[in-house]
């Protein structure tokens, strides 16, 4: 039985939209991590001032134009959400930056966020080949930004957060609509800080009115990430006679994809106490070992588990017959190209997995042999994947490079072990 530190997507907006409210914020289970620690770090560069208690984060928002140009290029680290929500947030509130990253996030696409913030008026340029550092330029008095009405080609929450924060500052209504049901936290949670926003999510559409009050300060504990949740809920179905408890997990209908297909495949997971707070829903997880059998994910499945392939390949690995993965090239853009890296280490450890150039095909069932050592290619969600699927092979794995847990979930292998996995680094 176990709690989970809070949801990383979530981590990332309360931080800044507190830094963009006007008065003091306290959220607890706030996600101690590298990525959202390059969060943190950006936001003392524009003057904000934020403490930690335990993992309570206190902020005092002084609103945005209260943020300060910093001297320094801003580093993100690893972090894609740092960058992308930044910028958005940043343009909305006139300041002039560079947002640069570490090697892999200077590989990540920036044309799908320049693009619509330049139509907006926004003064950002993106390196040659479209990639980071971002420089961002403020605007002179009296040239407003002209909110956008725009149809995203690929459904992504960081685009559309990026925009909708711009939005805010910007004149007009934002009219953004998208080709899929992408994560709705940053709706969901400006909608709670005061700001008027209509949705109609059967066409995937949102409408941001600029607000004429300053966004509330935001009082709450953040639920356990689910996209966390999931190794250990694979972990639970693989290795024979698990019975695990995960205690206030976030359910949120745009990211419980996973369970949704684990359970068509025959998992046996039950929900408890269900609730919703802040707007978000969130619950118990109840995961016992499970014959699982193979499955096909396609269409607007494939965004609302999103970030979940490496485990969903491990789980479809030792399911029976075979699972196909379609449409799903976005998985290419992630911490890693998530189709080549996915397939090539699972393969090293004796999977019978076929790469496609917007997925992948698996001949499941069978233990994966292990006995070798794998890449994590610079790819937190890979090396954890991975090491589950090491719980469940023949021989002892290794997985080279496995410090990028720390990213996104540092307690990942002290839970492994309570419940009894042998792991040495
Ligand atoms: C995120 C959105 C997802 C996800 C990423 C975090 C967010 O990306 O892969 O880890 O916090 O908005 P896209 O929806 O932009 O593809």
């Amino acid at each position: 039985e176990c709690t989970l530190p809070g949801d990383k997507s979530l981590t990332h907006r309360v931080a800044l939209f507190a830094a963009l409210a006007e008065g003091e914020s306290r959220v607890g289970n706030f996600l101690r991590a590298g990525v959202t620690q390059a969060m943190l770090g950006a936001l003392s560069d524009f003057g904000v001032d934020w403490a930690l208690d335990g993992d309570t984060l206190i902020i005092q928002g002084r609103g945005p134009s209260e943020l300060h140009s910093p001297k320094n290029v801003l580093n993100c680290g690893n972090s894609g959400t740092t960058l992308w929500l930044l910028a958005g947030a940043l343009a909305g509130a006139n300041v002039s930056c560079i947002l640069d990253g570490s090697s892999g996030l200077r590989t990540r696409p920036m044309g799908r966020i320049v693009e619509p913030l330049c139509a907006m008026g926004v003064r950002i340029q993106a390196a040659p080949g479209d990639v980071a550092p971002l420089t961002l330029e403020s605007r002179p008095e009296g040239e407003a930004l002209q909110a956008l009405e725009i149809s995203l080609p690929v459904a992504s929450a960081q685009v559309k957060t990026a925009i909708l924060l711009a939005g805010l500052g910007a004149q007009g209504t934002t009219d953004l609509r998208e080709p899929g049901p992408s994560r709705d936290h940053t709706e969901r949670l400006l909608a709670s800080m005061g700001v008027e926003i209509m949705r109609d999510p059967q066409i995937h559409r949102v409408r941001l009115q600029p607000p004429d009050s300053p966004l509330r300060p935001l009082n709450l504990d953040l639920p356990g990430d689910i996209s966390s949740a999931a190794f250990l809920i694979v972990a639970a179905l693989i290795v024979p006679g698990s019975d695990l408890l995960l205690k206030g997990i976030g359910l949120n209908p745009t990211r419980v994809g996973l369970l949704d297909v684990l359970q068509k495949m025959g998992a046996s997971i039950e929900f408890h106490n269900l609730k919703e707070v802040h707007g978000e829903p969130m619950g118990d997880l109840r995961i016992q070992t499970s014959e699982l059998v193979g499955i096909r994910v396609e269409g607007p499945l494939v965004v609302r588990m999103i970030d979940e392939f490496p485990i969903f390949a491990v789980a479809a690995a030792l399911a029976r017959g075979k699972t196909t993965v379609s449409e799903a090239e976005e998985l290419r853009h992630k911490e890693s190209d998530r189709i080549s890296s996915l397939c090539r280490e699972l393969h090293n450890m004796g999977v019978k997995i076929e790469e496609k150039p917007d997925g992948f095909v698996i001949e499941g069932g069978v233990r994966p042999r292990g006995g070798v050592c794998v890449a994590s290619h610079g790819d937190h969600r890979l090396a954890m994947a991975l090491s589950v699927a090491g719980l469940a092979a023949e021989e002892p794995t290794g997985v080279e490079g496995a410090e990028i847990i720390n990213e996104s979930f540092p307690e990942f292998t002290a839970i492994l072990r309570g419940f009894g996995a042998e792991a040495t680094s």
